[in-house]
């Protein structure tokens, strides 16, 4: 054998095996998919796969076809901290796309910022997930905007005397609580009285009626759909009057089905409006009605959104190499989301408008877009 062929076989044995290559980019998913907010996982899951499709379908991200692989943690507090692990460490994911829940993004994000994983939560609204770290962003808004928002619309309806129910349970309901209730007095208005829960409770009625005590003039309940159901009719078989006023977390499947008519005459902001005519937003409906026969709520369209962020940011990486990734994550800019125009600003927050929704006639009526 002549010494350069033989130099290259000689190399070639000595190399280390190689990886094998790549013919896709993982992206690894985790969410609520089973269990007590099972409706945010399924929907919020239904809008990130309608995004990747639509991506490989137009040829995929970098020449290659990008593979979600979803992982159900079962709305169970532990579960987002080992399924994460093993997104990382076995499947090799090159970014991470959950949670709804602030309480399960929380859990996750530590976990990501060390292994510098990239991770974009659609959906958590609470400031401190993504002060984990430089490698944690978010496609939504965050509560302290949320939070002055239902504060300003219950001051323009003239409801002064405010009483909130706070689910003790979520790192969520105990931050927008905080930041109303700072809007509130900033206004001018007075809480009247406090009261808690904790997720999964059933029976509201000693809480309830403290509250009615008070004789507030509304109600804020920042928590999570299920429980927020419950809340509503006990309150009226207790004969509470006040509405009821909340945040994003009231948007789930059986909120109306449980809830029946108790929820007429209350409010609560959320992110998305299918009222909205630009043509993302047109386009987005047509594609998920379509895959889905379904109408898509506010988690589908965040999960959407964050994948079609990662895989523009890809895109302008060039590479999934992580800070590279990271990087181009941070530089988002005008993306032209469902869920409105996506800026991340210096701390990997997205500052876009919230929508108020009415609710009466068994369904959600557009009332306002309030603008940051
Ligand atoms: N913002 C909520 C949280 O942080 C989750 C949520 C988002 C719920 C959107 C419904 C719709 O926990």
């Amino acid at each position: 054998m002549p010494p350069l062929p033989r130099l290259l076989a000689a190399a070639l044995l000595l190399a280390a095996p190689a990886a094998p290559a790549q013919d896709t980019i993982k992206v690894g998913e985790f969410a609520a998919l089973t269990g007590g907010i099972a409706s945010f996982g399924q929907s919020s899951h239904k809008g990130t796969l309608l995004a990747i499709d639509e991506l490989n379908a137009a040829g995929g991200v970098l020449g290659k076809k990008l593979a979600l692989l979803t992982e159900d943690d079962q709305s169970l507090a532990g579960q987002p901290a080992t399924i994460v692990r093993k997104l990382i460490s076995q499947d090799h994911v090159v970014a991470i796309l959950g949670e709804v829940a602030s309480s399960k993004s929380l859990e996750a994000a530590p976990i990501c910022q060390e292994n510098h994983i990239p991770m974009i939560s659609p959906a958590s609204t609470n400031p401190k997930v993504t002060e984990t770290g430089d490698y944690i962003f978010r496609v939504c808004f965050i509560d302290p905007f949320q939070g002055t928002v239902m504060a300003k619309f219950a001051a323009s309806r003239g409801w002064k005397k405010v009483a909130v129910l706070t689910d003790v349970k979520q790192d969520y309901s105990m931050g927008l609580a905080q930041f109303f209730k700072a809007g509130v007095v900033q206004g001018g208005g007075e809480i009247v009285k406090e009261q808690s829960y904790s997720s999964g409770d059933k029976d509201f009625k000693p809480q309830l009626t403290s509250l009615k005590a008070a004789q507030p003039e509304a109600i804020f309940v920042p928590g999570y759909y299920a429980e927020v159901a419950l809340i509503a009719k006990q309150a009226r078989l207790l004969g509470i009057k006040a509405p009821l006023l909340g945040g994003d977390g009231w948007m789930g499947d059986s909120l109306l089905k449980v809830a029946g008519t108790a929820l007429d005459g209350c409010y609560f902001s959320c992110h998305f409006s299918a009222d909205d005519k630009a043509p993302a937003v047109q386009g987005f409906l047509a594609s998920y009605r379509a895959k889905y026969g379904a109408e898509p709520d506010d988690m589908a369209a965040l999960g959407y959104d964050s994948a079609m962020i990662l895989a523009a940011a890809i895109k302008r990486a060039g590479t999934t190499d992580s800070a590279a990734l990271r990087d181009a994550l941070a530089a988002t800019k005008d993306h032209p989301g469902v869920t409105g125009r996506i800026t991340l600003d210096d701390k990997r927050n997205a500052t876009k408008p919230a929508v108020i929704l009415g609710v009466g006639q068994g369904g959600f009526h557009f009332v306002e877009s309030v603008a940051p």
